[in-house]
């Protein structure tokens, strides 16, 4: 198909929130629970291609009840965000994004929307809903395009019609107290992603699967699920969200290798370019829960922390297992951390020099 030439037909949404309204929530957005005025979507069916792309007023998704998604869950999504800097607005490495589509739509058999197509909605949403872009520190437009399955047929194989959307939302801080350290649950009985499943894939299932062990974390008093490795329950994955890393006393950083189990986060590989810049020896090997452990106590391990795009860099104070619990280093916010968090959000800001070309013009 020549989906990547479309052209968007815009349909302005005759009842967009008044001025006074929008402002009143930009003030305390929170995370995900405020949406803007449009919405784009485009259609694909096999023999077609993509075709039909809109930017249109947010609403409601009509859909068969035999729409495959809804029985066998081929869905995929990004997330990313949009800033209002000094020099207008701007999107982090949204590339990268794409490409993880491009890479998710694989592993989920779906067609992939062309990247150029991709880049091009998430312009002509932030174009359209500019006025939503939060102002303050730490607050910033979430955009998540996602696609799924809408052929009406109950076989199992892949769809041969999907549609893509990308929506946008005005956000604050991922953890409602904002920076602080998290503490964590390492779930024994419960695992996010085995070798060769779609760990690897940012697809619903995923988010669906670790969702019981987030409610396991939360009966602990714990913000965040940990996920171990699936075959030996020895390793530490991810959250159920996030990206980890540890430094080291040495000043090394450590997070678990991209096993095809594990999310390739944007944030992770920004963390490691950045803290490789300023010196950091950076190592992507197996760290266990107990090296964890033990480090945490000895003093070897220093500081812990969860990366993702909706969190940032957030400090991991505590981690808690069935088989008890220990504190990284004084549980506080870790200095290498906190440096590298600064220094990521200066660039995504416009504050600090984009000498890798992350930052991209809107
Ligand atoms: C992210 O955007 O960082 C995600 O992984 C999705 C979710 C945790 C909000």
């Amino acid at each position: 198909s020549g989906g990547d030439t479309l052209d968007f037909e815009i349909r302005r949404n005759p009842q967009p929130v008044s001025d006074a309204e929008r402002t009143a929530l930009l003030a305390n957005p929170g995370f995900g629970r405020i949406f803007t005025d449009h919405m784009v979507t485009i259609r694909y069916a096999e023999g077609k291609g993509w075709y039909d792309a809109r930017v249109e007023a947010r609403g409601p998704i009509p859909m068969d009840p035999a729409a495959a998604v809804l029985h066998y869950a081929q869905e995929i999504f990004e997330g990313l965000k949009a800033y209002q800097t000094d020099d207008g607005v701007t999107m982090f490495r949204p590339e990268a994004n794409a490409a993880r589509f491009t890479a998710s739509a694989q592993r989920m058999a779906m067609p992939a929307l062309p990247e150029d197509l991709f880049l091009g909605s998430l312009h002509q949403l932030i174009e359209i809903d500019r006025s939503w872009i939060p102002q303050g520190e730490g607050a910033s437009l979430y955009l998540r395009p996602f696609q799924f399955a809408t052929e009406v047929f109950l076989g199992v194989r892949p769809a041969t019609e999907y549609l893509y959307c990308a929506i946008a939302s005005p956000v604050g801080s991922y953890f409602t107290g904002g920076v602080k350290p998290v503490s964590v649950w390492a779930s024994q009985e419960y695992t996010r992603a085995a070798p060769g499943g779609t760990g690897a894939a940012k697809c619903g299932g995923n988010y669906a699967a670790s969702l019981i062990a987030q409610g396991e974390a939360a009966a602990h008093g714990c913000d965040q699920a940990l996920f171990l490795d699936a075959v030996e329950r020895t390793y530490v994955d991810e959250l159920s969200g996030m990206n980890v890393f540890f430094v080291y006393d040495d000043g090394t950083l450590v997070t678990p290798p991209l096993t095809g189990a594990i999310l390739p986060g944007i944030t992770r590989d920004s963390v490691m370019t950045l803290a490789r810049r300023a010196g950091h020896t950076v190592q992507e090997r197996p760290v266990s829960l107990t090296e964890w452990q033990e480090g945490a106590v000895s003093g070897r391990i220093r500081e812990a922390f969860a990366c993702g795009t909706a969190a940032v860099i957030t400090p991991i104070g505590v981690v808690k297992s069935p088989d008890g619990e220990f504190t990284v280093a004084d549980g506080g916010s870790g200095e290498v951390t906190m440096r590298l968090r600064q220094e990521l959000v200066d660039i995504q800001r416009g504050r600090a020099a984009d000498d890798f070309g992350w930052v991209h013009r809107v």
